[in-house]
């Protein structure tokens, strides 16, 4: 220490740190100019703080590129690369500059590897700037009418909101996304996405000549086969197709700034459309195309199989090694698999071989690529021998006299399930001694066991515990199972993650859930259902239903478990918890501030308008209230539990309406025993919005007594006109603002409505809570009159007339006239 403080250069170096480091440090943070150079590990930061950009090591990898990343994430967040394919080692003898009017990299030896190549001005103003849109932008001084060149022009793997996708005419340059060669190597890789302008699509290439996946034409809101591109509630972004002689693009901003998002054209072929809320560290999916792993052209290479229930999804056919098992490791499969043994046919091999012809692997439910040529044959043998007779013959397959014969690589082979009936059968081509029995696939290994076991009773006993151990690994592996983006959990690798469900985060009528943690350290919550009369196949049908809903205001269901009579789901953890621990809360805690709230409403709204009209099937939630509204760790909120109804069946009213804490959500329908409409969960969501406003239970009276349902006393005030402000939780102190408040307060009266025609849809009260549309005042919805005035009679919005109401449950038609009859 007193080194230090003695030290006049240690002292200096505080005070004036400018001298101390290269000086752009202190000038323009966020400029690159010839004197302003960037080397080893300094940065350029936006002026806002949201972009970076510096030398750059992905994964792994020894290689060090220029990349610019989102600031505030450190997860997956590199935007941009410019030296692709040239990466430098060492970057402290490394440097970006402006050299000659360009934007320029040198490596190590001083050779320019990387160039805008743009413009051949000596002028000494020219600069490149990061600005906060993520836009590296070089112009030629700040009064420079055009800039020279914009990383917007020249996307690498990733789109931002504000860039361009498409077709320069002047450039003849297509601007397309093109995914990393693989997870550690941003050099371009086979998948791209890029405008077609014959039809103004976009299309997601393989080798930038096979399409896979095409958006259809823009219908001037959204794309043909992506209409809810073109929602804003559900989307958050607003599309824009612009053409001219000069150019022709699409571009996207988000609806709402503070959200920060990317598109991404990823390794795995898909295109992903990501988003990042406030300043959480995770990235939220909020669509992928194409939605199915398999459906990407030639994923799995030459020989190789796709199987969406497996993890990874990509397998070698037996007989066949990956080509490059490290670029399999990096998620690369393009290259494919080999052959282990080579084919006799066509090789000087005969001996070694004994002279052995070739023979068929049977592979039964099987998608298969387009055959090279189809042959007819009378039946399955002479179609074998077609193969045979021919060594380009790699495989081929039978059905009803017409015999397909692939020649060379084969491509897109996918593995169905037994069950799925488009399943065809495929014999592939290996040399005999690959295949000891060529009619059944597990043949060898059977064969083997059996010939040991007859052998010895304790080699017997050796190998049933080495396929007992082998089994365990699998369980302990757990995740074997994937179902469509669905994973099917075992049970027993469940009780362990959960630690024996030891550790309840909460319960309900339909199930209690427990925390777990994976081994690969993702936190989850795991439901026991109870309850559930489903078969198996119903529930799994169910599921897969429910794990297809995506959306970030919707917990996400990651699996599943199904074994016996056990059904348990396992979601998403969420680190905040549930809605009610936060807004009903004793003085001096820590209290939700209204803008918190606002956005938590804002957002329930948007998940429940998702599932109420963006889903193929309409879902109604039924269960609104505090506790099913979770939050996450920069409290954006997730709906819970949506789905459930169906999954519970013929049970679900009758727990519900009997369940203690869910009562006073209800809307007068589920008395009166008509039928259930989305707009009885815009009944229940209005009635939670007058919590929000009063940070306490609806259900709960006031000390005075005054006071007997706050939504009523709410309710007049609004019509009345009277001061919003004494209806406010006195926990915030007035801190609001008023404008919001009101409209808060009209849309709940609005929303809870006795005749759900007169409630506004979900989507309209999205609208309206983000100011798009006005609120008149409302109409004093008349069950809160008749409350007002004859509460005794009112039996669905108070706890101790629960087992007055289940009885009208199971009698509707006197239920409905016990509640309606008290009408003036
Ligand atoms: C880097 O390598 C280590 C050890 O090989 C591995 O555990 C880790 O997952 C790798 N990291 C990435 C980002 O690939
Ligand atoms: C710099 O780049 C040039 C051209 O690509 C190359 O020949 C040279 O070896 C590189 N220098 C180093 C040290 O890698
Ligand atoms: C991609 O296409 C080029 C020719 O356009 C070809 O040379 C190359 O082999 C193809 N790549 C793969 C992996 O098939
Ligand atoms: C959407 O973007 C277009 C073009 O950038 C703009 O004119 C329009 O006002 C935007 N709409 C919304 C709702 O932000
Ligand atoms: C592209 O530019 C050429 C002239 O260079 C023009 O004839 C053509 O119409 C333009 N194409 C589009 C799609 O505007
Ligand atoms: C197209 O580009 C040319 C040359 O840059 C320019 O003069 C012209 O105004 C542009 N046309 C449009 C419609 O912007
Ligand atoms: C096959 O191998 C034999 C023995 O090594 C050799 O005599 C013959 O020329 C080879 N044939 C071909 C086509 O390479
Ligand atoms: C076999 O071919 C017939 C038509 O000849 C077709 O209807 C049937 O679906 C095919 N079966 C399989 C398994 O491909
Ligand atoms: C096979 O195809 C022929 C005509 O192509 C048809 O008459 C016959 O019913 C088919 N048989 C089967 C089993 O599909």
């Amino acid at each position: 220490m007193d080194v230090m403080k003695n030290n006049p250069v240690v002292m200096l170096a505080a005070l004036f740190p400018c001298l101390f480091f290269k000086i752009h440090i202190c000038l323009g943070a966020d400029t690159i100019s010839a004197n302003q150079p960037l080397s080893g590990d300094q940065t350029i930061e936006s002026a806002g703080g949201i972009f970076e950009l510096g030398f750059h090591k992905p994964g792994n990898s020894s290689n060090y590129y220029i990349c610019m990343w989102y600031k505030q994430t450190s997860l997956d967040n590199i935007v941009w690369v410019a030296n692709r394919e040239k990466p430098v080692s060492d970057r402290f003898s490394s440097e970006l500059t402006i050299s000659n009017g360009n934007l320029v990299l040198f490596n190590e030896s001083k050779t320019p590897i990387w160039s805008t190549k743009v413009s051949s001005t000596t002028s000494t103003t020219v600069r490149a700037v990061l600005r906060d849109d993520g836009n590296l932008v070089l112009t030629d001084g700040p009064t420079s009418p055009r800039p020279l060149w914009e990383s917007f022009d020249n996307p690498a793997h990733i789109w931002l909101p504000g860039s361009k996708l498409g077709y320069n005419n002047r450039t003849k340059r297509n601007q397309r996304l093109i995914s990393w060669k693989n997870s550690e190597d941003p050099a371009p890789g086979l998948f791209s996405l890029e405008l077609d302008t014959s039809d103004n699509s976009y299309k997601i290439l393989w080798n930038m000549s096979e399409s896979y996946w095409t958006s259809g034409s823009w219908n001037g809101k959204s794309f043909d086969n992506i209409p809810e591109m073109g929602m804003r509630q559900n989307f958050l972004f607003n599309f824009s197709y612009f053409t001219d002689v000069n150019e022709s693009y699409f571009t996207y901003s988000s609806i709402d700034s503070t959200i920060k998002s990317r598109c991404v054209m990823d390794v795995s072929g898909q295109v992903k459309q990501l988003s990042l809320f406030g300043l959480t560290q995770k990235w939220n999916l909020f669509w992928t195309q194409p939605q199915r792993q398999c459906k990407v052209y030639a994923f799995c290479g030459a020989y190789g199989s796709c199987n969406e229930k497996s993890l990874p999804f990509c397998n070698c056919l037996r007989g066949f090694e990956p080509k490059s098992q490290s670029a399999w490791d990096l998620k690369d499969y393009s290259g494919g698999c080999r052959r282990k043994t080579k084919l006799q046919c066509g090789n000087n091999i005969s001996i070694v071989q004994n002279g052995e012809k070739d023979k068929f692997l049977q592979m039964s439910s099987m998608s298969l690529a387009e055959a090279a040529q189809a042959v007819t044959t009378a039946n399955n043998e002479e179609c074998e021998s077609t193969c045979l007779s021919d060594c380009s013959c790699t495989a081929y397959a039978f059905n009803n006299s017409s015999c397909s014969i692939w020649t060379g690589d084969i491509l897109n082979l996918k593995q169905l399930s037994e069950d799925e009936s488009t399943g065809k059968t495929l014999y592939v081509r290996l040399a005999a001694s690959e295949l000891q029995s060529p009619k059944k696939q597990n043949g060898a290994v059977i064969g083997a066991v059996v010939g040991v076991a007859a052998g010895s009773a304790v080699l017997l006993g050796l190998i049933a515990l080495l396929i007992l151990r082998q089994r365990k690994k699998v369980l302990r592996h757990g995740k074997a199972v994937v179902e469509g983006s669905l994973v099917a959990f075992d049970y027993r690798y469940l009780q362990n993650a959960t630690k024996n469900f030891s550790e309840k985060l909460g319960g309900g009528g339909f199930g209690s859930v427990f925390k777990g943690r994976l081994p690969d350290s993702n936190v989850v919550a795991v439901k026991q259902l109870e309850s559930v009369n489903q078969g198996e196949k119903q529930f799994r049908t169910e599921i897969s239903t429910i794990g297809t809903i995506q959306h970030v205001n919707l917990v996400r269901l990651r699996g599943f478990c199904s074994q016996a009579k056990k059904r348990l789901l396992v979601y998403d953890y969420m680190s905040n918890g549930s809605l009610d621990s936060h807004l009903f809360q004793e003085k001096n805690s820590n209290v939700l501030e209204w803008k918190t709230r606002y956005q938590i409403a804002l957002g329930t709204a948007r998940g429940l308008f998702y599932l109420h009209e963006k889903c193929r099937d309409c879902i109604i939630h039924c269960d609104i209230k505090p506790e099913n509204i979770l939050l996450d760790d920069e409290f954006c909120p997730k709906v819970a539990d949506f789905g459930l109804a169906k999954l519970v069946g013929r049970n679900f009213s009758r727990v519900l309406t009997t369940m203690r804490g869910t009562r006073g959500y209800l809307a007068p329908e589920w008395i009166s025993g008509v039928a259930i409409t989305p707009k009885a969960d815009v009944y229940s969501f209005g009635i939670m919005l007058f919590e929000f406003v009063s940070g306490r239970r609806n259900t709960e009276p006031f000390a005075d007594g005054k006071v007997k349902f706050f939504p009523s006393w709410a309710a007049s005030i609004i019509i009345e006109g009277g001061d919003v402000l004494t209806l406010l939780d006195p926990n915030l102190e007035g801190n609001v603002d008023v404008e919001d408040l009101t409209r808060v307060c009209r849309v709940a009266c609005w929303c809870i409505q006795d005749d759900e025609n007169r409630r506004p849809s979900m989507g309209q009260v999205v609208q309206i809570l983000e100011g798009a549309i006005d609120v008149n005042s409302p109409p004093i919805p008349r069950s809160l009159e008749i409350f007002v005035e004859h509460q005794e009679n009112i039996i669905f919005f108070t706890e101790s007339s629960s087992r007055h109401s289940s009885q009208a449950r199971s009698n509707t038609s006197n239920a409905s006239s016990k509640v309606k009859s008290p009408t003036p």
